[in-house]
């Protein structure tokens, strides 16, 4: 934490959106070697959501919208819109414009940031920086992502496992240092680029026949290998944050932990000595939705009336590059 720091950056709203489709365990039986069973023992997934018709764009759109309805905020009083995903509707332009035209954000800039299953965490810290700064109000912080335009659902290592949505943090200053965001530890990697990556489509293979035959545009996954490095990196970086903030499991309302496997959320949750009841999981009804999973799982608590003002909050994600991850924040929303 800078010590001379003049604002702390809250969370003062909150939007969400998953499109209605929902395939289910079931349905992967039909289509691959996969049973129910497996899928729910080995990952806690029972269904995801899958956007038929548009993109990443309006998956944040629509997690935009409900944030300026819910927050009574209009898109003019947007100074910034940060986009985490890995899905963005092109290349270029960002997928954060196509979201400020869509939501007449009349004064706002913005950018994509591309951290993978990490993504979230890195554009909040990001926004928490320009709101501290004190040259930014208003910042909105997007995590959307449509896995299923880059799954390939002949693949069962890996096409049960994702699923498609978004949701939003609107992060604004207060002078009261005792809330919003503490502390943040984030890492990368990219020794690790090979276990978990798209192979086709950008300036190393751009995409041709050759890359559509090959399957090179589907994520590829060794699953073994970065669930090895996934529970070590989550398990690891939370305890640190708790360690270097002086905060003992008791102290924390709840752990927000990326939505990868509930193996490895009850890894990190056991590390920290952190009952079952103070892990935000929300994997069961979504899969992975990439940068949406934190952001959706405190949504989605905080609608269901369980998250209050005060409330000791850690976040933890880890995700292809390899990209790592915590944040502590104490909750400012009443
Ligand atoms: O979010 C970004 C970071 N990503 C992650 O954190 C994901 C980390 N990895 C994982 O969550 C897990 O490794 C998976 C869920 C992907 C796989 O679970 P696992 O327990 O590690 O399984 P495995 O890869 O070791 O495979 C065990 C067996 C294999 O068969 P053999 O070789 O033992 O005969 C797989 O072929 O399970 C087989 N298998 C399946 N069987 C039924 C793999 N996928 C499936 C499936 N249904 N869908």
């Amino acid at each position: 934490m800078i010590k001379h720091k003049k604002y702390n950056a809250v969370v003062t709203g909150l939007g969400m959106y998953f499109p209605e489709k929902i395939l289910d365990n079931k349905y992967f039986e039909k289509i691959v070697e996969t049973s129910d069973e497996w899928i729910r023992t080995r990952t806690g997934i029972i269904e995801r959501r899958i956007l038929e018709n548009g993109a990443t764009s309006d998956l944040a759109t629509r997690a935009a919208q409900d944030l300026l309805q819910s927050a009574k905020v209009s898109p003019e009083e947007i100074d910034v819109i940060i986009v985490a995903t890995v899905t963005p509707d092109m290349f270029f332009p960002a997928t954060a414009c196509l979201v400020q035209d869509n939501i007449g954000a009349k004064n706002a800039w913005g950018f994509d940031l591309s951290a993978a299953c990490s993504g979230f965490l890195f554009a909040y810290q990001t926004g928490c920086a320009l709101v501290e700064s004190g040259k930014y109000k208003k910042v909105m912080v997007i995590g959307a992502d449509k896995m299923s335009s880059i799954t390939d659902y002949r693949d069962r290592n890996t096409c049960i496992l994702f699923g498609d949505g978004a949701a939003a943090f609107l992060i604004e200053p207060t002078e009261d240092l005792n809330l919003g965001l503490q502390d943040s530890l984030l890492k990368v990697d990219g020794s690790g680029r090979e276990a978990l990556y798209m192979k086709g489509g950008g300036s190393l293979n751009p995409a041709s026949h050759i890359t559509v035959e090959k399957n090179l545009h589907y994520i590829y996954q060794d699953g073994k290998a970065v669930f090895k490095v996934a529970v070590k990196g989550m398990a690891d970086i939370s305890y640190d944050i708790m360690k270097k903030n002086n905060l003992k499991s008791e102290d924390i309302a709840y752990l927000v932990p990326h939505q990868a496997n509930l193996r490895i959320i009850d890894a990190t949750a056991e590390r920290m000595g952190i009952s079952k009841d103070k892990v935000m999981i929300n994997i069961q009804k979504y899969g992975n939705t990439t940068a949406a999973t934190i952001p959706s799982c405190v949504v989605e608590y905080y609608r269901a009336g369980k998250l209050k003002k005060g409330d000791k909050l850690i976040l933890a994600a880890f995700g292809a590059g390899f990209t790592w991850g915590a944040s502590y924040l104490i909750w400012a929303m009443d």
